[in-house]
């Protein structure tokens, strides 16, 4: 985002999570809180009690003794989309598998028709109003990936509306390339041919509009030998790398993604406790996908045992087409609670503190001193009643760098 900045103090907070490390329990909560946030960044946070005088007279935003939390940070999205799948969503619900409508020419082949055929205007504004929805369910950075050109101009097409989106909406994007997230119809009975064209020509276009680079590692889609080389490559640009790692059979990509150092790893369904443990020791972060698991009516990811394992655990919605059109990380956090084995605590870190550490941003997911002032006024006393009351975002005021939306 740009050129949003503003001076607030809130006050009047029951109960403040600040997920800083420097207090008590996971997530540091504060009980009647105050925040104040000075040029974009927060400059004090404690008991209200303690405020210093000389925030007294800033513009103030009263929470009402509800709840306050950290912006939630979104690693994992498609955002970026033509078309509808509600088609093959129904035939998925009468037992046709994924990997049958991919293979069939559907699924993912079907959004890059739509993307391909779309304009660049059209697609900045259907992604902006998802990531408007998006911003009022609390979300105030996110990740967006290519994917659906499978070219280089759509690609590049792609990368462009998600720098706009950034650069015109209050929310914090983080561009990802995903020209690798599966072969596309033309190169069908040349896939190397493909995978030359992404190293090459592909990532020379795309990599002045992206801070990562991506690679659908998995039965339907890239190898584990194609992935290291497009990750390689990419690392040669300057990108940093996460892939989607074991999400349909294990491939061994999860172990592929600790041993090229990834920032993140994610899906990880079936990864096992010698991935968890190498991932560990790599320093790669695991993002969980529940609402992934919820749209395919598939076995959740065990989130306790991964947590367990030590990674560094975030989540995320996959918002797109196919597998996960849900735009809402609080309904993500319900998920992972009821769901995953996380606890209500683990899950909301994960949502924010974990989910900003898959992306190496250092300056948010947590309320402390120097912090980015990004964060959420719930419609609640705790932020138990994120998972206690599943339907509701429960989003009151939404504050991006000090300015209420
Ligand atoms: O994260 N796994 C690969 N990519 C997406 C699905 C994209 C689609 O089906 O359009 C995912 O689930
Ligand atoms: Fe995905």
């Amino acid at each position: 985002m740009g050129g949003f900045v503003s001076d607030l103090v809130v006050v009047n907070i029951g109960s403040l999570v600040t997920n800083d490390p420097g207090r008590a329990g996971l997530l540091g909560v504060v009980e009647g809180a105050a925040v104040v946030i000075l040029d974009s960044s927060i400059a004090w946070v404690g008991q209200e009690a303690d405020l210093p005088g000389e925030y007294v007279d800033l513009r103030s935003l009263d929470a009402g003794g509800a709840a306050v939390i950290p912006g939630f940070v979104d690693p994992h999205t498609h955002l970026v989309f033509a078309g509808d799948r509600s088609d093959e969503f129904t035939r998925r619900l009468r037992g046709e598998s994924y990997e049958e409508t991919l293979a069939a020419g559907g699924g993912i082949l079907s959004t890059v028709q739509a993307t391909r055929a779309a304009s660049e205007d059209d697609l900045y504004e259907a992604a902006a109003e998802r990531a408007w929805r998006m911003l009022m369910s609390g979300t105030t950075t996110v990740e967006v990936k290519s994917g659906y050109g499978l070219d280089v101009e759509t690609e590049a097409k792609m990368l462009r509306v998600a720098n706009r989106l950034d650069a015109v909406l209050p929310i914090d994007v983080v561009p990802t390339f995903l020209g690798a997230h599966v072969v596309p119809a033309e190169y069908r009975d040349d896939r190397a041919a493909y995978v030359d064209l992404v190293v090459g020509p592909m990532l020379d276009a795309c990599a002045p509009f992206a801070r990562f680079c991506d690679v659908f590692c998995d039965d339907a889609a890239f190898t584990v030998d194609e992935t290291r080389r497009i990750l390689e490559a990419a690392k040669q640009h300057g990108l940093g790398v996460r892939v989607h790692a074991d999400q349909l059979a294990r491939v061994g990509a999860a172990s592929l993604a600790a041993d090229l150092n990834v920032a993140s790893a994610d899906h990880l369904d079936h990864a096992t406790d010698e991935d968890l443990a190498a991932m560990h020791r790599a320093g790669t972060a695991a993002v969980l996908l529940p609402a992934v698991s919820l749209s395919m009516r598939l076995p959740y990811p065990d989130g306790r045992r991964i947590w367990d394992s030590g990674v560094t655990v975030a989540l995320a919605t996959d918002c797109n087409p196919g597998t996960a059109y849900v735009e809402s990380m609080p309904f993500v956090v319900a998920l992972a609670s009821l769901n995953m084995g996380l606890t209500p605590e683990e899950a909301l870190w994960a949502a924010t503190s974990g989910a900003a550490r898959s992306l190496g941003l250092a300056d948010r997911g947590h309320l402390v001193p120097g912090s980015l002032g990004d964060l959420v006024v719930l419609d609640a006393p705790s932020y138990l009643h994120i998972p206690y009351r599943p339907d509701r975002d429960l989003i009151a005021a939404v504050v991006k760098r000090g300015a209420v939306l």
